[in-house]
C-alpha cells in the first residue's frame, strides 16, 4: 500500500476550485478572496474507502442489455409535494443534496419525512451534527409521535457514523447537515471544501453500497449556492432547494437537478406551528386577499412544471418627481419589465417615459416565465390608466418586441387552471386558441398584439 503523503493544496470556498498556490480571484467563479489552504491526504488515506469497498464488492462490466430496466425501486415520502419532486417518490440507492437558507425547515421537512416511513415501517436513522437529542426531540413533539423505527444519532465523525450504518442497515439516513461532518483524516476545519468532498463521497459509496437513500442537508451561502462546494452538486443524484421568503409562511421546494425524473417540478408547503403542511392547491393559496376592483392588478397564469399557478401581477405606476424615472420589479425580472415599458410606449403609445413604476408578484413568488408577459403589460397599463381590470378575467402569453403576443405552451392546463378558480374569461394568445377546446364556463379571447388586449379590456 502507498504510503500515505500530506499536501497543502488551496481550495476556493465558493466553488471548490483547487490550486497548488493562493490567489486574489478565483478563475473559477470569479470571487475574490475565497482561497483558503487545506491539508489533503494522498496515498493510502484517501483511497482507504475506495479500496474497501472495491475489494468486498467486484463488479464485473456487464453489456446493457443484460441491464434489467424495471423501474427503480421507489418508497413514497407521505408527502405528495416532495415525491412529485423527486419524481414518483424517494428512489433507493439515491444520494439527495437538500440546501436552503438557515431557518427555512430543511430540518423540520425531513424529520417530518422520517416520521411518515417510520409509520409505514422503514427503517430509518437520522444523523444530526447540529442539535442534541432533546432539541430533535422538542421539534418532534410538535410535528407529532413518531414511532420507533427512527432512531436518531448525535454525531459528527465520519467514521463512527459510516460504522454505525453498516451495523445498523436502515433504508433511509439522514445527514443534517454535511457542514458539521469530519473525517479525522482530513485536518482542515468541517465545513471546508476537503471535508465536504470527503464527507460526500463517503456518503456516495454507502448509499450505492449499502443501498440505503441518503439525505444530506447543506446550508447555503449569501451568494445562493451550497456552502463551498459546488463540487458537492455533481457528486449527489438529486438536488433540491428549499426556498421561500422567511417573513411569508409559504416555502416552496424546488428540484435543480434530478437523476430520476424532470427538474421542473415545484412543491409548496406551509410552515404551521405544528411543522410544514402541503398546499396541495397553490393557486387559491396566492391569490388569497386580493384587492378588489383596483387597478393595476391583474392574474396571470405560469407554469412550474407540469402545475400551472395563478399568480396576482401588481403594477403601481405615477408620475416621477425626479428627472430619472424609478423602475422596480419584485419578483419578475427587471430588464424584462423594462422592456416591455419601451414596448407599450412604442407600439400603444402610453406615455410612461416620465412616471416611475413598480411591478410585484403578490405572495412573495419568483418567476421568471414568460407566460406573464401579457399580465405585467396589462398590469402596468391599467394602473397607467388608472381604470381597474375585471377581476374574473385572466391571461397569459409571452409579448414580442414588435408589440405581438406569442404562443405559449400548454394553454389547455392554464384555462383549465383559470377555469377551476371560478374565472370567467381568459386573454390568451390567438394562436393558442385553435389548439384548445371551447368551454362553456370561461370565455376565451385571443389576441394577437399588445394592441388588441388593451381593446378586449376596453
Ligand atoms: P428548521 O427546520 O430548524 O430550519 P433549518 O433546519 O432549515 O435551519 O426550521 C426552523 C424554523 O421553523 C424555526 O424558525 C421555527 C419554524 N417552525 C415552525 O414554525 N413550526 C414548527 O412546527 C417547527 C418544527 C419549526
Ligand atoms: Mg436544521
Amino acid at each position: 500500500m502507498a504510503k500515505a503523503k500530506k499536501a497543502t493544496v488551496f481550495f476556493c470556498q465558493e466553488c471548490g476550485y483547487e490550486s497548488a498556490k493562493w490567489m486574489g480571484q478565483c478563475p473559477g467563479c470569479k470571487q475574490w478572496n475565497t482561497f483558503v489552504e487545506e491539508t489533503v491526504v494522498t496515498g493510502s488515506g484517501t483511497n482507504k474507502h475506495a479500496g474497501s469497498v472495491s475489494h468486498t464488492e467486484r463488479r464485473e462490466p456487464s453489456c446493457l442489455s443484460s441491464v434489467s430496466t424495471d423501474e427503480e425501486e421507489r418508497m413514497t415520502s407521505g408527502m405528495e409535494e416532495l415525491d412529485r419532486v423527486l419524481g414518483g417518490g424517494i428512489v433507493q440507492g439515491s444520494l439527495t443534496l437538500v440546501g436552503g437558507d438557515p431557518g427555512i425547515g430543511k430540518s423540520t421537512l425531513l424529520l417530518q419525512v422520517c416520521k411518515n416511513l417510520s409509520d409505514t415501517e422503514h427503517k430509518v436513522l437520522y444523523i444530526s451534527g447540529e442539535e442534541s437529542l432533546k432539541q430533535i426531540k422538542i421539534r418532534a413533539n410538535r410535528i407529532g409521535k413518531i414511532s420507533d423505527n427512527l432512531l436518531l444519532l448525535c454525531e459528527t465523525n465520519l467514521e463512527i457514523i459510516e460504522d454505525t450504518i453498516r451495523r445498523i442497515k436502515p433504508e433511509v439516513v439522514i445527514i443534517d447537515s454535511i457542514q458539521t461532518m469530519y473525517h479525522e483524516e482530513v485536518s482542515s476545519a468541517p465545513g471546508s471544501v476537503s471535508q465536504v468532498r470527503e464527507s460526500t463521497s463517503t456518503f456516495l459509496q454507502l448509499a450505492k453500497g449499502l443501498n440505503v437513500s441518503i439525505f444530506i442537508v447543506g446550508h447555503v451561502t449569501k451568494e445562493g449556492t451550497v456552502a463551498g462546494p459546488r463540487v458537492l452538486e455533481h457528486m449527489v443524484d438529486t438536488v433540491l432547494y428549499f426556498e421561500g421568503d422567511r417573513y411569508a409562511s409559504y416555502r416552496i421546494l424546488r428540484g435543480v437537478k434530478n437523476r430520476f425524473g424532470s427538474t421542473n417540478e415545484i412543491g409548496v408547503f406551509e410552515m404551521r406551528s405544528e411543522g410544514l403542511t402541503e398546499v396541495k392547491n397553490p393557486s387559491e393559496f396566492m391569490l388569497n386577499g386580493r384587492p378588489e376592483d383596483a387597478s393595476g392588478s391583474v392574474v396571470a397564469c405560469s407554469m412550474e412544471g407540469t402545475r400551472p399557478i395563478l399568480i396576482e401581477i401588481q403594477a403601481l405606476v405615477c408620475r416621477s418627481n425626479f428627472g430619472f424615472p424609478k423602475r422596480q420589479a419584485i419578483g419578475t425580472d427587471y430588464n424584462r419589465v423594462n422592456l416591455l415599458m419601451a414596448v407599450l410606449e412604442k407600439r400603444v403609445g402610453l406615455q410612461t417615459a416620465d412616471c416611475d413604476a413598480y411591478v410585484n408578484l403578490a405572495g412573495g413568488m419568483k418567476i421568471q416565465e414568460p407566460a406573464l408577459d401579457l399580465g405585467i403589460v396589462m398590469a402596468i397599463a391599467s394602473s397607467f390608466k388608472n381604470r381597474p381590470i375585471d377581476e374574473k378575467t385572466i391571461c397569459f402569453g409571452e409579448v414580442g418586441l414588435s408589440g405581438e403576443v406569442r404562443a405559449v405552451a400548454m394553454a389547455e392546463q392554464r384555462i383549465q387552471e383559470a377555469e377551476k378558480l371560478g374565472f370567467t374569461t381568459c386573454i390568451l394568445p390567438r394562436v393558442c386558441l385553435d389548439q384548445v377546446k371551447k368551454k362553456p364556463g370561461i370565455k376565451l379571447i385571443g389576441v394577437s398584439s399588445v394592441q388588441d388586449a388593451m381593446e378586449a379590456i376596453g
